[in-house]
């Protein structure tokens, strides 16, 4: 497949070029075919259908050109939508339960994991098959062990594994939250799904002085990847190191909703303003990352109109409080709240908090990983 090669060469360029790829995996992402582990049928956005049903199933077979482009494009590609059962209207789907993860963030993820020939390296979430793959080509196959919870993903990862070449990389299909303990112990553990709750197992399967690296989030902002190193105590410490922006554990996932669902017009809702533009605390990583830790249980996201409107929903899905922020051209900005929760006055309490702190920067959060708690206490510089 001359074109494949075509387009895997240009996207290394591209990774290099923007200084996305490291030396060390360069040769990896040279060598190893993305298409070949891309399934047959993916899901792509449909830009026409507002909110709920948003993803429509792309076959190889009927656009064989796009398929391809999308294999090699720096960018996610959805490969399970609903758990395998399609929810939405006409076949589409409603969440993305699979993906082939972005190859700069793949490349960003590896590097942070600092392997060495001969290493061992456990990976949660084997997907698609083509991470375990890159991390086969730079460890060996047999150094490398891979637990995916779903039977049809795992399946699907250990046949396109065998057709590069990694047959003998062993995927396990199972809950990775327990790690894989006839594996251990590991130099490292991966994981390419977010969990607020870092699992023990991870830890108690690394050896003293491994690492573990994860993606991590709250409900407020998902998006920090997180690297511990495991203590000779068994307890593990680290901190956020970059952005990560994954889809979660299954047992840690927030069900998705529709707006329309919990906001309801006729709510009544306690009308207020504020300054705060949205950004300050929904996009700001730092301030976002802190608010989070401080506001449990509320999500966050933000929905444009154009460059000047929109609007930030804050939502605590069980008890159905809800807030939001108009944002117009000018302040004062509409506020609205309803429900047990007055979502809005907790994030502004905990923005106020975070200047009142100096503003501190994700790192400055430190993470402790005990057999019974997870404890991520702000360190003052
Ligand atoms: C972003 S995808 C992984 C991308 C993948 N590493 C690749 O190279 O294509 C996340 C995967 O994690 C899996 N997953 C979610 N929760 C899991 C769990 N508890 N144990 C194992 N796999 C899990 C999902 O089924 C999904 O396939």
């Amino acid at each position: 497949m001359a074109e494949a090669q075509t387009l895997r060469v240009r996207m290394v360029e591209g990774l290099t070029q923007r200084g996305e790829l490291d030396e060390p995996w360069r040769a990896a992402f040279t060598e190893v075919a993305r298409h070949v582990f891309v399934p047959e049928l993916v899901w792509d956005q449909d830009r026409g259908c507002a909110g709920d049903c948003d993803l429509v199933p792309l076959r190889r077979a009927e656009d064989p050109q796009r398929w391809l482009e999308l294999a090699y494009a720096n960018a996610f590609i959805a490969t399970q939508v609903d758990d395998g059962h399609p929810s939405g209207a006409e076949g589409r789907g409603f969440e993305v339960t699979s993906s082939a993860s972005m190859p700069a963030v793949m490349a960003q993820m590896l590097t942070a994991l600092q392997v060495e020939p001969g290493m061992r390296v456990l990976e949660i979430g084997t997907g698609t098959g083509y991470n375990a793959a890159l991390l086969a080509h730079r460890l060996g196959a047999a150094n490398v062990v891979s637990v995916e919870i779903d039977p049809t993903v795992a399946e699907h990862a250990r046949a396109a594994l065998a057709a590069a070449g990694y047959g003998a990389l062993r995927v396990v299909t199972g809950d990775g939250a327990q790690g894989y303990l006839p594996g251990a112990p590991y130099d490292r553990v991966i994981c390419t799904a977010a969990a607020a709750e870092v699992p023990y197992a991870w830890v108690a399967q690394t050896r003293p002085g491994g690492r573990v690296l994860t993606p991590w989030g709250t409900a407020y902002y998902p998006g920090g990847l997180v690297e511990l190193t495991v203590g000779p105590d068994g307890t593990a410490t680290g901190g956020i190191v970059g952005p990560a922006s994954f889809m979660w554990l299954r047992a840690q996932r927030i069900p998705r909703y529709t707006i329309s669902r919990i906001i309801r017009p006729a709510d009544t809702a306690i009308v207020s303003s504020t300054d705060v533009h949205p950004w300050r605390v929904a996009g700001e990583v730092n301030a976002a990352t802190a608010i989070g830790l401080r506001v449990h249980d509320c999500e966050s996201f933000y929905h444009a109109e154009d460059s000047a409107t929109g609007t930030l929903y804050l939502v605590d899905q069980r008890n159905r409080s809800w807030a939001t922020l108009h944002l117009t051209p000018q302040p004062p900005y509409e506020i609205r709240q309803s429900g047990h929760r007055k979502l809005w006055d907790e994030v502004k309490a905990a923005y106020q908090w975070w200047i009142d702190a100096g503003e501190p920067a994700v790192d400055t959060w430190r993470f402790t990983i005990t057999p019974s708690s997870q404890r991520i206490e702000y360190c003052r510089a």
